[in-house]
């Protein structure tokens, strides 16, 4: 099946991304939002995104007019989703929301058509259900800004097709993304999985009081290379997200409790950048890297959420959710990071991962604990780099 019209639904931060990356593709869009103003708010970011592409010699002006042209607005979904071939939906993460818009989809889009959503954390299989052809619903998850992040995460529901994942792999290629297959339905797929655990740890350690979140970012940039620091990169991508994303894990993944500190910020308003405050302050609204001084970078070990991470990550493998190279290339590719976490643990040492784990879970519960995966590999002597045998084999 050849892809040649699309639907996106949603022409907020994601959708207008998503729309212009398959306008740049060759592909025809029909981009729909509920008012016509907002549909056009997203077509001006196009505008802006494919004009500065055009002036930094990325693409030709010409293309970057062509693409443009390829764009449709719509503010009625009926007519928005008709004779297209692939739905992608990028609305606000409310899953009776998404429903209801699936359920709307599935009645007006043609019988052959694969509706994807693009949600963060909410089950593909829920919005399946709401519709007659669940073979056909899939989670086709970017990340954020879609135009430049290489990450597509393709996510199976309970009855998704091997064909409608080949399809959407494929489609996420032409985009000229690097897509990685989520075999299970899990709660945070891959990167959001992995990185959440962690992060919702470390907020709670600020919420304690144990460290402030300069000497959490601090650390970060300077001791683990994360150029953002984690609450800088929580006011980039948006703290009414990663809230939405852990109250989610909350109601669905067991022993996982939420800190009140992203919902505090959330109440208040301060959604990161995008609201000019969130953990730190932006008058123009616009993002401005961290200056924290080295000094501040002592105290904290930002390997916490690294040590937490590889657990949530060797138990996605233990559980076939992902082959450890995409949940790697997820983790560098969705975060920007220097290192997937198994290669980082095995750099770390296995051993030391287990005992840290061990401490953490000793102090802040057995939600903590080291997956038998990781213990086993202890037992083995497995132990990473320094015995030439951890997740992947040494020289
Ligand atoms: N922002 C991120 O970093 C990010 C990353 C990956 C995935 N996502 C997911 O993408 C989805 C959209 O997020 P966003 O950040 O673009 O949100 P956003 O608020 O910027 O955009 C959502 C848009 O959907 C529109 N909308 C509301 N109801 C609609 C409907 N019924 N039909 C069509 N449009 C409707 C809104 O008017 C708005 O323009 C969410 O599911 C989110 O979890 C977000």
């Amino acid at each position: 099946m050849e892809i040649k019209k699309v639907a996106v639904l949603g022409a907020g931060a994601m959708g207008h991304g998503i729309a212009q990356l398959a306008a740049m593709a060759g592909m025809e869009v029909n981009l729909r939002d509920i008012s016509d103003e907002f549909v056009q708010a997203g077509i001006d970011k196009i505008k802006w995104s494919l004009n500065k592409m055009a002036e930094k010699g990325k693409i030709s002006q010409e293309d970057a007019e062509a693409a443009l042209k390829r764009i449709h607005k719509f503010v009625s979904l009926p007519d928005a989703v008709k004779g297209v071939d692939f739905v992608i939906e990028a609305i606000p993460e409310k899953l009776s929301l998404k429903k209801e818009t699936f359920a709307e989809v599935d009645r007006n889009a043609p019988k052959h058509a694969i509706l994807a959503s693009n949600t963060s954390a909410l089950p593909i299989s829920e919005m399946a259900s709401a519709t007659t052809r669940p073979e056909k619903v899939v989670g086709m998850h970017f990340f954020n800004p879609p135009q430049l992040m290489r990450l597509v995460e393709v996510v199976r529901g309970n009855k998704t097709s091997d064909e409608t994942v080949r399809v959407t792999v494929e489609l996420a290629k032409k985009f000229g993304k690097e897509p990685v297959v989520v075999n299970k339905d899990v709660p945070g797929f891959i990167a959001n999985r992995c990185t959440i655990i962690g992060s919702n740890l470390v907020h709670w350690m600020v919420y304690n009081g144990e460290y402030t979140v300069e000497e959490v970012d601090a650390a970060a940039i300077h001791k683990a290379g994360m150029p953002m620091g984690m609450f800088g990169l929580l006011d980039y991508s948006g703290i009414d997200i990663a809230y939405s994303v852990a109250k989610f894990m909350e109601e669905r993944e067991p022993g996982f409790k939420a800190c009140p500190l992203l919902e505090e910020k959330v109440k208040k308003g301060e959604l990161g950048v995008k609201t000019g405050k969130g953990f730190y302050t932006y008058p123009e609204k616009k993002w401005v890297p961290l200056d924290l001084p080295f000094e501040k970078a002592e105290k904290f070990d930002p390997f916490i959420p690294v040590y937490v991470g590889v657990n949530v990550a060797a138990e996605l493998l233990r559980n076939g959710v992902a082959s450890k190279e995409d949940i790697d290339k997820a983790l560098k590719l969705g975060f920007n990071l220097p290192m997937g976490y198994f290669e980082l643990a095995d750099s770390i040492g296995i051993d030391v991962v287990v005992q840290k784990l061990k401490e953490i879970s000793a102090k802040y519960g057995p939600f903590y604990k080291p997956s038998p995966l990781l213990e086993e590999m202890v037992k083995k002597g497995e132990l990473g780099q320094k015995t030439k045998k951890g997740f992947y084999t040494y020289e």
